[in-house]
């Protein structure tokens, strides 16, 4: 597989537009677009619109014009060939004139696959596979898991001091963290379509769990509040109850009965935002795809630890985690980890739930 650098810069690019698209898209991928003009220089961006707007590679040819023709497409999904809300990219690209398409994963619904065959086919060159697993560890990872599993994909997100304390004896858990990590917990949060939190959370800390600004101000899009209350305990008082962004209360027995009803709402990503035993309900089921622990330079010595009981007895069967990635934030650490063993549950298989593609 031959590509440029500035082929594999525009792929970079790529997966920095999805990103940007994150809790905006689903059900559909968070793609990302780059159309490089036939002299090599960036023509043209995009990223997928919300569901029934343009996808991302009808975004950056528009942007890109007339410097389209005989140029490259660069794109973190391979475009799609059917006609869902909105028509076929593979016919946009052509019709643009676009001459080489770079991708970086295949389409994997049957629905809206066949567009590098179909590009193929008019005579554009082809390449699929570059830099896969950056594109599907990224923006694409919760579209994928939905695709796959047919579940949201989870993001276990906890603040915890260098103990692994996630509040003091007392209960009082607010500011374990400095405000660097707390902006970062809102940017987490606008990425998703859900937040959730157990009961005891809502009821121990009554949180808003929406978007907000450094200045307390709400974002225009807010994710789903979700909390699991299955003994009717939260009050009608309580602020994730308001109506700064809608709110589900689920009585879900179980984290799989949970994923499911969520993802029949369209939702494909979660921030599970605690607490501990909600956390370890999901980890024992094997349903934690992604860890963001913000770990703070303090001890308390005292007071709920990060995760409840695992069932774990021996070091042995210890659940292991992957570090992806270490930054700082502000004075506070972020350690994002990916469990490489589950203590049980698993995924399953199944089609495609979206209109698919790119
Ligand atoms: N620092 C942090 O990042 C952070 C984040 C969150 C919480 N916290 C702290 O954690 C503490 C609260 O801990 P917690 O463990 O009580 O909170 P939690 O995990 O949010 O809530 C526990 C409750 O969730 C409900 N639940 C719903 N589905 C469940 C399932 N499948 N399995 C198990 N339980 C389920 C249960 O109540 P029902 O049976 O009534 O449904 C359970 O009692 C507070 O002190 C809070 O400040 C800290």
């Amino acid at each position: 597989m031959t590509v440029t650098d500035g082929e594999l810069r525009g792929m970079a690019r790529a997966r920095e537009l999805g990103t940007g698209a994150l809790g905006t898209t689903s059900p559909n991928p968070a793609v990302g677009a780059v159309v490089l003009a036939a002299d090599g220089t960036i023509a043209g961006e995009g990223a997928t619109q919300p569901p029934g707007g343009p996808h991302a590679e009808v975004e950056a040819l528009a942007r890109a014009g007339e410097r389209a023709r005989g140029g490259t497409a660069v794109v973190t999904l391979e475009p799609c060939a059917h006609t869902g809300r909105t028509g076929p990219c593979a016919d946009a690209l052509l019709a643009a004139g676009i001459t080489r398409v770079v991708v970086a994963v295949p389409e994997p619904t049957e629905l809206a696959g066949g567009g590098a065959a179909r590009l193929r086919a008019a005579g554009v060159d082809v390449v699929v596979g570059v830099e896969r697993e950056a594109a599907e560890r990224g923006a694409l990872a919760g579209w994928l898991t939905g695709v796959r599993a047919q579940r949201p994909y989870v993001i276990w997100k906890v603040a915890a001091t260098l103990d692994g304390r996630v509040a003091a004896a007392d209960g009082s858990s607010r500011w374990v963290t400095g405000p660097e990590a707390r902006a970062e917990v809102h940017r987490l949060r606008a990425g998703c379509d859900a937040v959730v939190v157990g009961s005891g959370t809502a009821l121990t800390d009554d949180p808003q769990l929406t978007v907000r600004d450094a200045a307390g101000r709400n974002a225009a899009r807010q994710p789903l509040r979700v909390v699991v209350d299955r003994r009717d305990r939260l009050p009608a008082t309580a602020r994730v109850l308001d109506d700064a962004a809608p709110t589900v209360v689920s009585r879900a027995g179980t984290p799989a009965e949970l994923l499911a009803e969520l993802f029949a709402r369209d939702v494909r990503r979660i921030l599970l935002e605690g607490g501990p035993t909600l956390a370890a309900a999901f980890l024992r089921a094997g349903l934690v795809d992604e860890a963001v622990v913000h770990l703070a330079p303090k001890l308390l010595g005292a007071g709920p630890s990060l995760v409840g009981d695992l069932g774990i007895s021996g070091i042995g069967s210890a659940l292991s985690l992957s570090v992806a990635d270490l930054t700082p934030l502000g004075g506070d650490v972020q350690i994002r980890l990916h469990p490489t063993r589950h203590t049980g549950g698993g995924a399953r298989t199944g089609g495609p739930a979206t209109d698919g593609g790119s």
